[in-house]
């Protein structure tokens, strides 16, 4: 964000309105954060309630993403049908009952059904937030308003170690878990007053509607990006997944699926979801490793903020390529603590700060720029489809890794696991290097435009 963008919202201008809509609807990401990083300190407790078998601990843990995952392949149709908006308002109710279930959850398999519901809400959230914001936002600063999702991400994520931490005396599981009912009621009063996407009204029909919303929200002249999107609307054919197969839009689903996977298996959640397990193997006592939890949890917002000020300047390319050539010289080294010998007390110091690297190029990298592309490169009629699609690999890729993660240390050791981790982060680079586009500057429509000509064709019907 320019100096200019931050004074022309303390003015008032047609931004200052988008900053609003945007932040609440980056409210989206942050339950999708706080939700996600929760469970790993109401864990602890939960066992002092009800005993429960390994094989339950699983299914508690891994329920919201399995539900993560259906929000998700849902949410994409839903935002296409309902609107954006509407599924905005319709997934803060959900968050409310998932977390309200879990908090009063007489018995486990009403906990598990709390946390599918749960789940549910984050998988809507996950395609919801960016999808809404980028349809709102002017180009020239979309980037970076997109990716304010991303930051609340991480802003959840730490919001929850400190709400852990603060319930952590009292192991009051059920305060931590039932907190996630604050910012969804927040969310749904903010939302009533925010207007619809202005593409998504264009595209039903709701032409008058989609201007007066773009008059609310630019400062200049609209005409040009109305056209835009006119023309976008009037090219396409058909909508749903037989749309998403045709030829040319096989790049860009290339792209998201590749993306979502390698955001995934490169191991970022083996970090947020276990790195007190982790630490504690070093040596460091309990509260030792909460606290570098913490801090790992900082550095991740720390590291956003400041891909939000380079996105729109440097473009997505060159951070994505950055951030993970730093994760690989990080994983290498993060292994090389666990494998060599003669650490001693250091093996902890050492494991905290390659971590804390790791997730600051994993912030500045693959975790803005991969939700960001994605609410980028779809065409409009198929934009909610092929978000979902490419959502639902996110989160199976995640609920791959945290199931196996404590499988594959247990059984191939630490540094090999962060190895195999450094492995795929070079086939991300290689991935990313060759298939990635630049979209810093453009508009939705130019991007469609370019992907039609990138294969040669402007034919989209049967
Ligand atoms: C990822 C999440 C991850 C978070 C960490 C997001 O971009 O999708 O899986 O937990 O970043 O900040």
């Amino acid at each position: 964000m320019s100096t200019a963008d931050i004074r022309s919202v303390l003015r008032g201008g047609g931004d200052r309105f988008i900053y609003l809509s945007s932040a609440l609807a980056a409210l989206n990401g942050l339950l999708f954060g706080f939700d996600t990083g929760i469970i790993s300190g109401a864990f602890l407790y939960i066992n002092d309630t009800f005993a429960m078998s390994p094989l339950v601990e699983g299914i508690v843990m891994s329920g919201a993403m399995a539900g993560a995952a259906a929000g998700a392949a849902l949410g994409g149709r839903l935002a296409d049908t309902l609107g954006r908006k509407r599924l905005i308002l319709l997934g803060a109710a959900v968050f409310f009952v998932g977390s309200l279930t879990m908090a009063v959850a007489p018995t486990v398999p009403v906990l598990v059904a709390g946390r599918l519901i749960d789940g549910v809400a984050i998988g809507f959230a996950s395609i919801v937030g960016p999808l809404y914001i980028s349809e709102i936002a002017p180009p020239r600063i979309r980037g970076s308003l997109t990716s304010l999702n991303q930051l609340m991400v991480t802003v959840g994520i730490l919001v929850s170690y400190f709400v852990n931490f603060a319930f952590a005396d009292a192991g009051a599981w059920r305060w931590m878990l039932g907190t996630g009912m604050i910012p969804a009621v927040v969310l749904a009063i903010g939302m009533l007053k925010m207007p619809e996407s202005p593409r998504w009204l264009f595209e039903h029909g709701r032409e008058e509607e989609a201007e007066a919303v773009l008059e609310r929200t630019r400062q200049g002249d609209i005409d040009e990006e109305l056209a835009e999107i006119r023309e976008t609307v009037e090219k396409q054919s058909g909508t749903g997944i037989r749309e998403l197969l045709k030829p040319w839009l096989r790049p860009a689903l290339v792209v998201g699926l590749g993306l979502a996977v390698f955001q995934q298996i490169t191991g970022i959640n083996a970090v947020m979801y276990y790195a007190p397990t982790v630490l504690e193997s070093t040596g460091f006592g309990d509260v030792t490793s909460i606290l570098a939890t913490v801090g790992i949890g900082a550095i991740n917002v720390a590291a956003t903020v400041v891909a939000i000020a380079l996105i729109d300047r440097v473009g997505r390319r060159r951070l994505l390529l950055t951030g993970i050539g730093g994760m690989i010289a990080t994983l290498v080294a993060l292994g090389a603590v666990f494998y060599l010998p003669g650490f001693g007390g250091m093996q902890g110091i050492l494991a905290t700060g390659s971590l804390m690297l790791f997730v600051a190029f994993f912030a500045i990298g693959l975790g803005p720029v991969f939700w960001l592309l994605i609410s980028e490169i779809y065409p409009l009629a198929v934009r909610g489809g092929a978000m979902g699609l490419v959502t639902v690999a996110n989160w199976g890729a995640n609920l791959l890794v945290s199931l196996t993660f404590p499988l594959l240390t247990a059984n191939a050791g630490k540094p090999q696991t962060f190895w195999l981790f450094g492995v795929f982060s070079l086939a991300a680079l290689l991935f990313s290097y060759r298939y990635v586009p630049e979209t810093k500057g453009r508009s939705l429509e130019a991007i469609e435009s370019e992907l039609r000509e990138n294969i040669g064709t402007t034919e989209t019907a049967d």
